[in-house]
């Protein structure tokens, strides 16, 4: 985890790096710092807690400069503290290192940079970089960056500055992201595209095992061994207020209400016109490909997962091919069956996830054929996967994530579609209802979100208790587990998701007098056996919250309160009922008091395993 940033040019770089670092927080934000080339040589201040207690320290005595690096950080060796804060030096305070990822093999390193008599102060892996560095530098920073880096084993996206060479920036990105936005006399590195939008719109993705070099007025981009390498820019072309709050008073909320837009765009030009058929021009599967698969296995962590318990149920259901899910930490591990007549399809949010990339290149290796669903275009999950089904959600700033599970969403039902019309395995006419019913998903989300003054009193009741449970059947239990998630990680109130049918093989031993129990009754087909288990914790004391399609007004003689959502097929059902669930956790963490954006102990994009 982690967010670096780093600046030269003419203007003042202590608030340029601060002002990026504000918009990386979201990777990690349990203490911030930076370097800055001053008139006194290189100075560092960095502090434990979120940016703002360094941004006062700062205030208090700034460092006056052109040039610098900065750091937030999300602790993996070593726990928040001043010390293990970035930038990193080296003993002399001439080499200064922010790095994002962990380095393996940095207990062996530092062994060997003690016995040469340098001091540690840190626990952290990323002061090994600076000692590296200093121990191999011999008057050209460049060569001692490339040295140091070949020594170096695990993931790493890197600033470093050196005092002996004030006129330069070295960066290199290796399994870690990394970005260089190209400005006029002046240029930046960033973890990614928001951290630089406000200055330039021009950048370099770099690639894993490429460095760049930058001044003011140019960047050598360039291999590791040394190779110069032309690239052309990329230029942005999305509006740096898509990355801030645009009026809401937090980000999850503002990404709630994005979703009818990232349903809108993720749509796009992706239904044809005639409303018949799904068009996926940027796959480069043929129909003999397609027909070549046996089986697909879908990939992810978190909540992304549970987007791909969903996509499971859709591929199945429309084109009959039989999908596995898995969490990535698991599947990678299990020496699972891949053929090359599997296709593995993995879905993350940000494409960086460290587990769902080490499945992708576990697929890859054992020849699967990999397609990612990811939102991040320039991706890890986006290069190295050989077809991309981009969810264009626009950046997902919020640590829970909202506006891109919905998106996957969107994206398996284009997928499974997809497959269906090519195999056939759907008539025309279910495809084109299909089609006409994720049309109408933008302006359904509207709806819900007009009023959420029900959610909104029902997350107060929630708030107010410990534990409580969420049960649905089939596609409802799948979003059930989204919503309990959603609502544990930024409320802290224990839940559990249950599929109905299995309550009382167990868990119905906890329902006791007024426990909330949040109950999906959406799926028609199985609307009759829902209710039966919803009686078995009436029954039992349980406060059941209902939620339903328009039209089932039979439930509510069933439950304490309910909540309805527009009616769909029940195949889309999910992109609908998700909603009220990520408002109740909204509301319930707003409730509490609680920091909904950033939640504690988490961080947004989990590059470590
Ligand atoms: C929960 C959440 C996480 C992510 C997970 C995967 O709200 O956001 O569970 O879904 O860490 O992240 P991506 O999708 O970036 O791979």
């Amino acid at each position: 985890m982690c967010g670096i940033v780093g600046y030269i040019g003419d203007r003042n770089a202590q608030e340029i790096l601060t002002e990026g670092l504000k918009k990386l927080e979201y990777r990690g934000y349990d203490s911030a710092g930076v370097a800055v080339f001053t008139k006194d040589g290189l100075q560092v201040k960095k502090a434990k807690g979120r940016l703002a207690v360094l941004e006062s320290e700062l205030e208090k005595k700034p460092l006056e400069g052109t040039a610098g690096i900065g750091h937030t950080r999300w602790a993996t060796h070593g726990k928040p503290s001043d010390v293990n804060s970035h930038p990193h030096t080296d003993n002399s305070m001439k080499f200064s290192v922010v790095h994002n990822g962990i380095i393996e093999n940095y207990l062996a390193l530092k062994e060997e940079l003690i016995a040469e008599g340098r001091v540690f102060v840190s626990e952290t892996d990323t002061e090994v970089i600076a000692h590296l560095v200093a121990s191999l530098y011999k008057g050209d920073i460049v060569a001692a960056v490339r040295d140091a880096v070949k020594r170096m084993t695990g993931a790493f996206a890197l600033g470093v500055l050196t005092e002996y060479e004030p006129d330069k920036l070295v960066a290199v990105r290796y399994a870690s992201p990394l970005i260089i936005g190209v400005g006029e006399n002046e240029n930046f590195i960033g973890s990614d595209i928001p951290a630089i939008l406000e200055h330039t719109r021009n950048v370099y993705i770099l690639n894993d095992g490429e460095m760049a070099v930058l001044t003011r007025d140019a960047v050598e981009l360039m291999t590791l061994e040394g190779n110069f390498i032309s690239r052309e820019i990329f230029h942005v072309d999305w509006d740096i207020i898509t990355a801030e709050k645009a009026g809401f008073d937090h980000f999850m909320l503002k990404e709630i209400h994005e979703q009818p837009k990232a349903y809108r765009d993720t749509m796009g030009s992706r239904l044809s016109a005639d409303g018949r058929s799904v068009v996926l021009n940027e796959l480069n599967m043929s129909k003999e490909d397609i027909q070549a698969i046996s089986r697909i296995h879908i990939v992810a962590c978190g909540t992304a997962y549970h987007a791909g318990l969903i996509g499971k149920n859709v591929i199945e259901k429309l084109a009959r091919i039989p999908v596995e899910t898995d969490v990535a930490s698991e599947y990678r591990y299990r020496t699972p069956i891949i053929t090359k007549d599997t296709l593995v399809i993995v879905v993350s949010q940000s494409g960086e996830t460290a587990d769902t990339l080490a499945a992708l290149r576990e697929a890859k290796r054992c020849g699967a054929r990999v397609l990612a669903i990811t939102n991040v275009v320039g991706s890890s999950a986006a290069r190295e996967a050989d077809d991309v089904i981009t969810t264009w959600a626009g950046p997902e700033i919020a640590v829970a994530s909202t506006k891109a599970y919905t998106s996957q969403l969107i994206a398996f039902y284009l997928l499974g579609l997809y497959l269906a019309q090519t195999l056939g395995t759907v008539s025309a006419d279910e495809i084109a209802e299909t089609i006409a019913g994720l049309r109408k998903l933008p302006e359904q989300v509207e709806a819900i979100l007009k009023d959420s003054s029900a959610i909104e009193s029902y997350a107060k009741q929630i708030a107010e208790h410990e534990d409580l449970f969420f049960i649905g059947r089939g596609l409802d239990y799948a979003v059930a587990l989204e919503g309990s998630l959603k609502l544990k990680e930024i409320s802290y109130i224990h839940s559990e998701a249950y599929a109905a049918g299995e309550l009382k093989h167990g868990t119905l031993a906890l329902i006791e007098e007024g426990i909330p129990v949040i109950a999906l009754a959406i799926q028609s087909d199985l609307f009759e056996k829902t209710v039966s288990n919803i009686k078995e914790v009436k029954a039992r004391g349980a406060n059941v919250f209902g939620i339903a399609a328009e039209g089932e007004e039979e439930l509510a003689k069933s439950v304490d309160q309910v909540f309805y959502v527009p009616k769909t097929l029940d195949l889309l059902s999910p992109a609908l009922s998700v909603v009220p669930l990520q408002l109740l956790s909204y509301y319930a963490s707003l409730a509490l008091g609680h920091d909904v954006d950033k939640p504690r102990n988490l961080a947004k994009s989990v590059t470590v395993e």
